[in-house]
């Protein structure tokens, strides 16, 4: 079966990544998530493969924001909303949806390092694909204003330069 990887913006690629999004995590179900209740931002860019029956198998969105660490400014990009069908899993394609989503974010010159965040049971796949742990703090913006943001683990990548691993991470608005 053939496939294509396409980079959307955000805004055009919102539909039909909501649909596989809503697919693999049911509205009906978010209650019983500790992460359920979170506001996540929007993605500015979406790695969307699609086989070629039309069908969305895999989706990845990405951000980019200048966020603050130890109080300094640095512009960095993200990954998330990480997910392929439950009926295409295994196939590679979410390592190919990361692996277009980094090479974006590496093409965008600002980016420094990336972030994203993720359950205990992905560690593996992300560690293995060079990510590792940020274990400082994360400050994100929520509807009540500004929280420590623990509902999920922070992962980072080096892009221009090495990714810290420690400090405080001001995200400067919604998490991702
Ligand atoms: C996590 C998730 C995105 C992985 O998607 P996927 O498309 O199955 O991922 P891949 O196929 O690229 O890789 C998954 C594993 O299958 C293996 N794999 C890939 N192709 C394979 C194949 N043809 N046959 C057997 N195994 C294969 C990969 O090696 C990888 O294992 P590894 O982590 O030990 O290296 C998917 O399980 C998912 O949507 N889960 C629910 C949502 C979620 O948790 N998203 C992550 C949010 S951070």
């Amino acid at each position: 079966m053939s496939i294509e990887i396409e980079i959307v913006s955000g805004d055009e690629g919102r539909p039909r990544a909501r649909e596989l999004l809503d697919r693999v995590w049911p509205p009906a179900e978010m209650d019983k998530l500790s992460w359920g209740q979170v506001k996540w931002a929007s993605a500015d860019l979406r790695v969307m493969i699609e086989t070629d029956d039309g069908t969305l198998a895999c989706h990845a969105g990405i951000f980019f924001r200048t966020v603050t660490w130890n109080g300094q400014k640095v512009h960095i990009g993200g990954i998330g909303g990480v997910a392929t069908r439950a009926d295409h899993r295994r196939r590679g394609y979410a390592s190919l949806a990361l692996e277009a989503a980094v090479h974006t974010m590496r093409d965008h010159d600002a980016a420094q390092f990336a972030l994203l965040f993720c359950e205990p049971h992905n560690f593996e796949f992300y560690r293995s694909r060079g990510w590792h742990p940020f274990t400082g703090a994360v400050y994100a913006e929520q509807p009540g204003g500004k929280i420590r943001f623990e509902a999920m683990a922070p992962l980072v990548l080096d892009l221009k330069r090495r990714a810290p691993t420690l400090g405080t991470l001001d995200m400067c608005g919604l998490p991702w």
